[in-house]
């Protein structure tokens, strides 16, 4: 199968470029590189040990992506282009409502016209508000979100919804993200925010390295086992396995479905602290500050649907996610190379 990954050079999608490649499937990457750099792109080619077809542009841009689907028979489209950062999206609202929408719209358009009638979706967890009853299951009612992000999926979620009711061939897969961390163990691509991460693990990460003097941890008075919040945090490798097998899913099977991609387990801030302490053998400097606007206190997922209809589960341990993470943030301090 041959699968477009849209927005295909951040984070998550490099990861599963790379699982893609493995599990034998033909990548093609679209990116305007607005969060991204072509390097995490050469890194992908270097791991899967060959050449990946990588369009440079914004998949809002309804004409340069029509020419994608006429060079390249694309099965399936994987949508991770969007803008991410909580905070920002408060600040920047509009900007996050237009690229976030624009981009599915735009694919969906192009998709119908070309023909190509499979997408997965990049949505969060964040869709369920703040959570009434844990875990989370799939078939919870979509709950008030807590930020203009967190409405872009949800929007998103609601768009896609529709078109599936107006034209049943279509095939979305929602793949609603817990807290991905980690990095591929080689060590060569991982998370690379710019400027001063939002995130709990880029953020310790930074601060192993000696980058950052101090990380806050954001309330120590919240109704969980020891006061901070509790997530459930996802291998991105584990994650990115999780798209190859929505995708495949998508090939036999028409509608929408919703899975959750979680652990179904809960850390707290404090034991992400002290695991990543123990496992990468070091100190970190920490302080408690103030509760972070708009977190909930705890958030963790019912996996099991996944498992049962996708046959996929997250395989990889706390330690994994630690170790993986300091790697990656030791050898490459300053994230990657311009250019
Ligand atoms: C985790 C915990 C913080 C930083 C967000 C998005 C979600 C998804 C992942 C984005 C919280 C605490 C954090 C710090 C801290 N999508 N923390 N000090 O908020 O659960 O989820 O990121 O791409 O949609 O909402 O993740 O890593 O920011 O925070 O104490 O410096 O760590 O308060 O309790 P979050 P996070």
């Amino acid at each position: 199968m041959k699968v477009l990954l849209a927005g295909g050079a951040g984070y998550i999608g490099t990861h599963t470029a790379v699982e893609m490649a493995a599990a034998g499937n033909e990548v093609v990457i679209a990116d305007n590189f607005s969060n991204s750099k072509p390097e995490a792109v050469r890194r992908v080619e270097a791991l899967v040990g060959e050449k990946i077809p990588c369009y440079y542009l914004d998949v809002a841009d309804k004409k340069l992506l029509t020419e994608i689907f006429e060079k390249e028979k694309i099965d399936v489209v994987v949508h991770f282009a969007g803008l991410k950062a909580v905070a920002e999206s408060t600040k920047i609202p509009v900007e996050y409502y237009r690229n976030n929408i624009d981009t599915t719209l735009s694919l969906l358009e192009v998709m119908q016209e070309q023909g190509c009638r499979r997408l997965i979706f990049s949505s969060s967890a964040t869709v369920y508000g703040e959570p009434k009853k844990l875990p989370l299951v799939e078939d919870m009612p979509p709950g008030v979100c807590a930020s203009p992000y967190g409405w872009t999926k949800w929007m998103n979620e609601q768009i896609l919804r529709d078109a599936c009711c107006a034209n049943p061939e279509l095939s979305v897969v929602l793949l609603r993200y817990f807290n991905p961390i980690g990095a591929h163990e080689s060590g060569t691509i991982g998370e690379d925010p710019q400027g001063i991460p939002n995130n709990l693990f880029p953020y310790i990460a930074q601060v192993a390295v000696g980058k950052r003097p101090c990380l806050s941890i954001f309330g120590n008075d919240y109704p969980t086992k020891d006061g901070t919040c509790v997530r459930d945090y996802i291998h991105v490798v584990d994650l990115a396995k999780g798209h190859v097998k929505a995708s495949a899913y998508a090939m036999e099977h028409e509608g929408l479905a919703t899975f959750n991609l979680g652990t179904g387990v809960g850390y707290s801030v404090l034991e992400m602290v002290k695991a990543f302490e123990r496992v990468n053998e070091l100190k970190l400097s920490y302080q408690f500050a103030p509760r972070r606007p708009g977190d909930v206190s705890e958030c963790y997922a019912d996996a099991k649907k996944a498992k049962e209809i996708l046959g996929w589960e997250a395989e990889k341990t706390l330690e994994d996610m630690c170790r993986d993470t300091y790697r990656w943030q030791s050898k490459n301090p300053q994230g990657y190379p311009e250019g």
